[in-house]
């Protein structure tokens, strides 16, 4: 399971596993500082190198939705969750597959899905990669925010970089006595959560969702239960905390906020689930969590320990409750889209829609070809993204046909080309284009029609 910023409509099935072009330079790659080895993996493009550390950290920035909504998760969470600010993305892949419990053949640890700096070494695709070693340095219960890199189709709730923030919380044995302090802390949740004006869903059956853990069925099936009614009652919280303002307001008080519960399966928690909520006429996928893996609590030092984890992407939720229409705002740096993220003077997060504040014309330009025998549409997309930076608004596969003799596979992809702070010159526009096509050619051997 791999929580995107939205809902991901796949669009073209993955065909082929394919390693970027760039493979073809072995010069070292200095990433803050620290010079690694490159190998046949190695696929980061210019443009994603920009927004390596130490790049603007977006969550931190005054005038930043993402910093009024990770602010808010933490208000909503309250300060018994320590704020974690994370390291540098560049992570061992270790700890961000092996240590969790990735299986070798994870879609996930492909150089098509993922930027690696060389086998051993990638960009975060998740925060998960930082569970090991936060429980390593005994953090208990904290919320880790941080920027993750994906290579990923383009269109307006896409971006190859986007923030995740993960939370955990766990405990020993003596916090799940009856009476405890997990309990303690339920009973207070679950009161709060009965006054409230919220629909909750939650029918999972515990086998769907991947079943208790052999350790805890063993050794402690009060504390797995716990930590599962503990979870259930803090993102119940969390949920009704960031939505039910905004949907008080659209739903003119009339209905109660509806949240349901679905099972799901992350290598590294089991039980598994995903959170929904109804919002604009659809679920919208919140956030994946689960019972941690109890090996992962074990080797980190913490084997007396049993707890969760949950993992949510900021833009997705920013992007629905403050009206955003495209990813790419979220990097500009037009002081039309920050000045309207100012922080009340309240604290709370407000109750603020975001007003557009022009549409500039799109420019479509299409690239048609014949597929060579190795190719991922991901190295498509990124071949636009480095050559047209943020000016790239959206590129989607909108023909496909088998030659009957030849049987040759033809695709043509339509790029739309578009500035979200000024009108473009179509000569511009041409010169990205040929650039595009240009590098299609040499890198791919793409035979362009
Ligand atoms: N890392 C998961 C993802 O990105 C989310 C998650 C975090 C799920 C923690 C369970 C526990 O999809």
């Amino acid at each position: 399971m791999w929580l995107r910023p939205a809902c991901a409509v796949q669009r073209l099935a993955v065909r082929t596993l394919h390693v970027s072009a760039s493979s073809t330079q072995r010069a070292p790659l200095t990433l803050n500082g620290i010079e690694h080895p490159t190998d046949d993996y190695t696929n980061i493009p210019a443009s994603i190198l920009r927004r390596v550390h130490p790049a603007p950290q977006l969550p931190y920035l005054d005038g930043q939705p993402l910093n009024l909504l990770r602010t808010e998760i933490e208000r909503i969470l309250g300060p018994k969750y320590e704020s974690i600010r994370a390291p540098s993305p560049v992570v061992s892949t270790r700890l961000n597959f092996d240590e969790l419990g990735f299986p070798e053949d994870h879609p996930g640890r492909r150089p098509s899905d993922t930027y690696f700096v060389n086998r051993g070494t990638c960009l975060r695709t998740h925060t998960s990669a930082h569970q090991m070693e936060t429980f390593r340095a005994n953090h208990l219960r904290w919320l880790l925010t941080a920027d993750v890199f994906r290579r990923d189709e383009i269109d307006s709730s896409h971006y190859p970089v986007f923030h995740q923030m993960e939370g955990a919380s766990v405990w020993d044995e003596a916090a799940f006595a009856p009476g405890g302090s997990v309990e303690k802390e339920c009973e207070a949740m679950e009161a709060q959560l009965a006054q409230a004006q919220m629909e909750i869903a939650d029918d999972v059956s515990l086998d769907e969702a991947g079943g208790w853990q052999p350790q805890h069925l063993a050794q402690s099936p009060r504390a797995a239960e716990l930590t599962v009614r503990h979870l259930k009652a803090t993102l119940n919280t969390l949920v009704y905390g960031l939505f039910q303002p905004r949907w008080a307001v659209e739903s003119e008080g009339g209905e109660p906020l509806k949240v349901r519960w679905i099972p799901a399966f992350f290598p590294f928690t089991s039980p598994s689930f995903e959170v929904e909520v109804w919002f604009r006429g659809k679920w919208l996928e919140i956030l994946g969590c689960g019972v941690v893996q109890q090996p992962i609590l074990n080797r980190a030092g913490l084997a007396d320990k049993v707890g969760w984890a949950f993992g949510l992407g900021l833009e997705r939720i920013a992007m629905v409750l403050f009206s955003i229409p495209d990813i790419r705002l979220f990097w500009s740096e037009d002081r039309r889209f920050s000045s309207q993220f100012c922080r009340p003077a309240d604290g709370t997060l407000p109750l603020m829609t975001f007003k557009p504040y022009s549409k500039y014309p799109p420019c479509y330009k299409d690239i048609s070809f014949w597929l060579p025998g190795s190719f991922h549409e991901n190295d498509l997309f990124e071949t636009v993204r480095d050559c047209a930076g943020d000016l790239v608004e959206d590129v989607a596969c909108i023909d496909q046909f088998v030659h009957p003799k030849t049987k040759r596979e033809s695709r043509c992809y339509r790029v739309n080309y578009r500035s979200m702070d000024r009108n473009l010159e179509n000569e511009h526009v041409n010169a990205l284009h040929a650039a595009v096509l240009d590098r299609l050619r040499r890198e791919f051997r793409l035979e362009i029609r």
